[in-house]
């Protein structure tokens, strides 16, 4: 198992990996082309060559990223992979010289236990809504905001 920037040969498995938890309203659903058009952007855990993992970090602002379309495989869950993400997710944000981490997430506590605090939305820069109105789940989609300052 290793870790590893994307490539666009995972797409299609990206896809059916995010596809699987946002048929189950666990995330937000992501089309090939998205995937496609922002795959600087991702990581994968792979076994193989079969991802088991994906999470991306899009930059928003000068001190501001998001982590994006975190998701490991049923079956690989609760083994530390989304915790492994998420620290390379990171540790990317650190490269680039961003200082603050966000995430909307259905699942806080997951994200909590990473050292993110729930922050209020008006907290967040308004463009980061801006693809929110595009989406089936507007307004009232459930997501909690998470902020984590890094070190
Ligand atoms: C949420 C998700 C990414 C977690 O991945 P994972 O590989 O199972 O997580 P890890 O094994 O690294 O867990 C890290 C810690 O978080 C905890 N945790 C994992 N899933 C959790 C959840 N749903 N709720 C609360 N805590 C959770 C683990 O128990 C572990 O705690 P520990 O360090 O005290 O043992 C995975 O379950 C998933 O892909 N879910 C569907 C998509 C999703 O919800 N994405 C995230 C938000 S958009």
């Amino acid at each position: 198992m290793k870790i590893r920037p994307a490539k666009v040969s995972d797409v299609k498995q990206i896809h059916k990996l995010i596809e699987y938890y946002a048929d189950n309203k666990e995330m937000l659903h992501r089309s090939l082309n998205a995937i496609y058009e922002n795959i600087q952007e991702f990581v994968v855990v792979v076994e193989g060559d079969k991802v088991i993992g994906c999470g991306a970090l899009h930059v928003s602002w000068d001190d501001l990223a998001e982590i994006k379309a975190l998701a490991v495989g049923k079956g690989y869950t609760k083994k530390g992979i989304g915790k492994q993400i998420m620290k390379t997710l990171e540790k990317n944000a650190k490269l680039l010289g961003v200082k603050k981490v966000f995430v909307l997430s259905f699942k806080p506590q997951f994200f909590e236990k990473l050292k993110y605090n729930v922050v209020a939305k008006e907290t967040l820069p308004h463009k980061i809504w801006s693809e929110c109105i595009n989406c089936h789940l507007f307004p009232d989609c459930g997501e909690v905001p998470l902020l984590k300052k890094l070190k």
